[in-house]
């Protein structure tokens, strides 16, 4: 959950302060996906022991031996400022050690941003986890949980290791050492010492290690955690290509930057050239060129106890399985080809421009979010008309986040579809071989977690009445604790923002296990989901850095639905119906803009309803994924207790928690099939003096007029009915932000919480 970030400059001369400075900026575009603690390790200017380098002498020239630094360790608890303000005091207290001015011309820096699985945020417990603190040998950087840590902690304090930390990441640097120490005088190489440590790791790892014994070199690895590698435009595996314009410290040698990163946030400023990593894949940054390597797990793996034992006795250590050649023959990963690809991300996208939180701007954002999402796979008829709400420009102060909201931010984009066909209809390119497997299906099955699963709720219906297929929803850890049985005929669909979420993950792996056909939505291009799919569709939500999910959930909705309607394309009765929807979806960013402009309102509604303990919110068909993903965004945020209840289950015991203080949203949009039971919800919500507060359409005289008997109206713009809780949300998610921004919460990272769960 947390993000893991290296520079490594080769021949490009940098003051130590600004390699701190890129560091620690890495670590702010990372800080969403976790943010209890800090830490990094960079070189100081001591050298380090001569005795303590005895064992590197197979390594490295005598010569080189003379100037390997210390790897200096500074971490802090608390968000990336506390970090910041320790790197100043280290510079201030250390000034012969660690002299902020210092020209490096090569050098390594690792650095973490955590989320706690094992002990408490502090600074103990931060990152960069060390061999020993005297000497920092081995420093590493862990994103996961390495589950048989407790086995390996008690091994090597037999060893005569001292444990410093609560975590389970501190067993993999004293791991490296310890069997670092074993090589006896032999030669290893890096990657060939990770491999060794990663055969006794178990469980979900993105490490990346840093060595007083290999000055100059990183090796990262990655089994399941996200790690990609920043490739920097003038770094090249091939001598010839030079960069005449960049200072290097020596002319006649190659210059390189490398950048490794849990994503492409921390990159994407830097270089767009970078390589995703694969499962089991190590990466060595040495002599200025990068090198992809690739580790199976043998089959008895597993056996950790049969492996310690083993070290233990001598019989399976490096040491003795060095050939006679003094190289050693058990750790050789194989060297292998993975293509750079270029980022499609822009900057802009991971900058807060001028809001005040990321949440806001990717709210403001879903016009053109949900249009991303649709582009390129709409072709409409020739006949085509369509509802545009007009097309205005919004008034400063009206339709943006208070004076902040530049016009220019949240402009529409005019939708351009093709148009030419008898019929309109949806491309969805990563699905077209798939479509009549999916048609065939027994059961299409959709997974996953939070707020993505309730996208799945919200399209349910619509998928049902155009595929005609049962359709099963599960929530991903509920499916992996009932080990619920899924059969070759059934298509599972895998929901996730991130790609990354390790109980979808889980669930994907189970899935395609028992033959199921496996498709991903997800927004991450080559994330674990994404790649691991038979086949898949990307949401093109752009970046979401805000820890709440909000344009994503609107994309998710949006495709799932050109899913429905693509699988339904060739059915004639379902024409009609596929048009309408269609049409809906061209008119939809224009009417989401619309719905933005209620942000004054909403704003206002919160500052009555902010100092409340709880916040129910009733909906019922479409919109029963409207009440669970507000009261979500409520409580996630807010911290504020929400409950999201099916209307239709009112009456079975909710209905007691009802008094005239206790605030009530009910959704009763008059396009969906369920507004006249929705009505009678209200009606009956009256009769006890509920404190109610109704989301209803623009065109609903009804009750519009009856304004007066209700604490509060939301009017919103009216869509079609599958298409309207994309409506719908939008002024429930201002409303958790103003909540969140008038309780004085963190709005863009609350408190516990990641926005990547890379752990189940
Ligand atoms: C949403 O606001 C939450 N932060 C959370 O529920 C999230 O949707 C969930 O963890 C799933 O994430 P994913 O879409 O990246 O898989
Ligand atoms: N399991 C490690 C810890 O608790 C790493 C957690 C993370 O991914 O941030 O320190």
């Amino acid at each position: 959950m947390c993000g893991i970030f290296a520079y490594y400059n080769w021949n490009v001369p940098r003051e130590r302060r600004a390699i701190l400075q890129l560091l620690v900026k890495g670590l702010r575009r990372l800080e969403y996906r976790g943010y209890d603690s800090a830490g990094l390790s960079v070189d100081g200017d001591e050298n380090v022991p001569a005795a303590t380098l005895n064992a590197v002498s197979n390594n490295t020239s005598p010569s080189k031996l003379q100037s390997v630094r210390k790897s200096v360790v500074i971490k802090e608890q608390g968000k990336i400022d506390h970090l910041e303000a320790k790197i100043n005091e280290t510079f201030t207290e250390n000034p012969d050690t660690f002299d902020a001015e210092v020209l490096v011309g090569t050098h390594c820096g690792i650095a973490h941003t955590r989320w706690a699985t094992h002990g408490p945020p502090a600074p103990r417990n931060s990152h960069p986890q060390t061999s020993d603190s005297i000497n920092n040998e081995f420093v590493v950087v862990h994103n996961g949980i390495i589950t048989n840590h407790r086995e390996l902690r008690a091994f090597l304090t037999k060893q005569g290791f001292q444990f410093e930390s609560d975590t389970d990441t501190e067993v993999v640097p004293k791991l490296a050492k310890y069997l670092f120490s074993r090589i006896q005088g032999k030669r290893m190489l890096f990657r060939e010492l990770v491999v060794e440590v990663m055969r006794h790791l178990d469980g979900a790892f993105a490490l990346i290690f840093k060595s007083v014994h290999y000055p100059n070199e990183l090796v990262a690895c990655k089994r399941g955690s996200p790690l990609i590698l920043g490739v920097g435009e003038t770094s090249s595996n091939d001598d010839g290509e030079r960069d005449e314009k960049r200072p290097r410290l020596d002319s006649s040698l190659r210059s390189a930057e490398y950048y490794l990163s849990s994503d492409a946030a921390a990159v994407v400023e830097h270089t767009k050239r970078v390589i995703v990593l694969e499962e089991g894949d190590i990466v060595h940054l040495r002599d200025g060129k990068h090198g992809v390597y690739h580790t199976k797990r043998s089959s008895n793996s597993n056996d950790h106890a049969t492996l310690l034992k083993r070290l233990e006795s001598g019989a399976n250590s490096p040491a003795s399985e060095s050939t006679a050649d003094g190289n050693h023959a058990s750790a050789m990963p194989l060297e292998v080809v993975r293509e750079a690809q270029v980022l499609r991300m822009e900057v802009e996208q991971i900058m807060k421009g001028e809001y005040d939180h990321f949440m806001l701007k990717e709210i403001f954002e879903q016009p053109d979010s949900l249009l991303n999402s649709m582009r390129g796979r709409i072709e409409l008829s020739a006949s085509s008309v369509f509802s545009h709400v007009p097309t205005e420009e919004i008034a400063d102060g009206t339709g943006g986040p208070g004076k902040k909201t530049t016009p220019k931010q949240v402009r529409f984009n005019v939708p351009s579809f093709p148009r030419g066909l008898d019929k309109p209809r949806i491309v969805l390119g990563g699905l077209s071989e798939h479509l009549n497997t999916m048609n065939r299906s027994r059961r299409l099955m959709f997974v996953g977690c939070g707020t993505s699963f309730h996208a799945a709720v919200a399209a349910r219906g619509f998928i049902e009445e155009m595929a005609e297929i049962p359709v099963d929803l599960q929530l991903a850890s509920d499916l992996m604790d009932r080990q619920c049985p899924i059969f070759r005929e059934d298509t599972c669909i895998f929901l996730s923002q991130s790609g990354e979420t390790a109980d979808t993950l889980q669930a994907l792996r189970y899935a395609k296990a028992r033959g199921a056909l496996c498709v991903g939505v997800t927004n991450t291009v080559g994330s674990a989901i994404a790649r691991e799919t038979d086949c898949g569709v990307y949401i093109h939500c752009g970046a979401e850095i805000g820890v709440a999910s909000t344009k994503a959930y609107t994309s998710q909705i949006v495709v799932l639905t050109m899913i429905a309607l693509a699988m339904a394309a060739n059915k004639n009765d379902k024409a009609a119906r596929s048009e309408e929807v269609i049409n809906a979806l061209v008119s939809l960013p224009e009417i989401v803009r619309k719905a933005l402009q209620l942000d004054k309102h909403i704003q206002s509604l919160a500052k009555e309803l902010y100092e409340e303990q709880s916040l129910l919110v009733f909906g019922r068909g479409y919109n029963y994924s409207t009440s669970l993903e507000a009261a979500l965004k409520v409580k996630e945020l807010a911290y504020m207790h929400s409950e999201g209840i099916n209307a239709g289950e009112m009456k079975h015991g909710p209905l007691a928690l009802i008094d005239s203080n206790l605030p009530v949203i009910v959704v009763c949009t008059k396009t969906d099939a369920v507004y006249p039971k929705m009505v009678s919800v209200i009606e009956q919500l009256r009769a006890r003096q509920a404190r109610l507060i109704v989301l209803c359409t623009e065109d609903d005289e009804e009750l519009i007029s009856q304004k007066d008997k209700f604490a509060s109206l939301i009017i919103v713009p009216s869509s079609v009915d599958i298409l309207q809780p994309v409506v719908n949300i939008v002024p429930l998610q201002l409303l958790s932000y103003h909540l969140t921004v008038l309780r004085e919460f963190d709005v863009d990272q609350p408190r516990n919480l990641a926005k990547s769960v890379t752990v189940t």
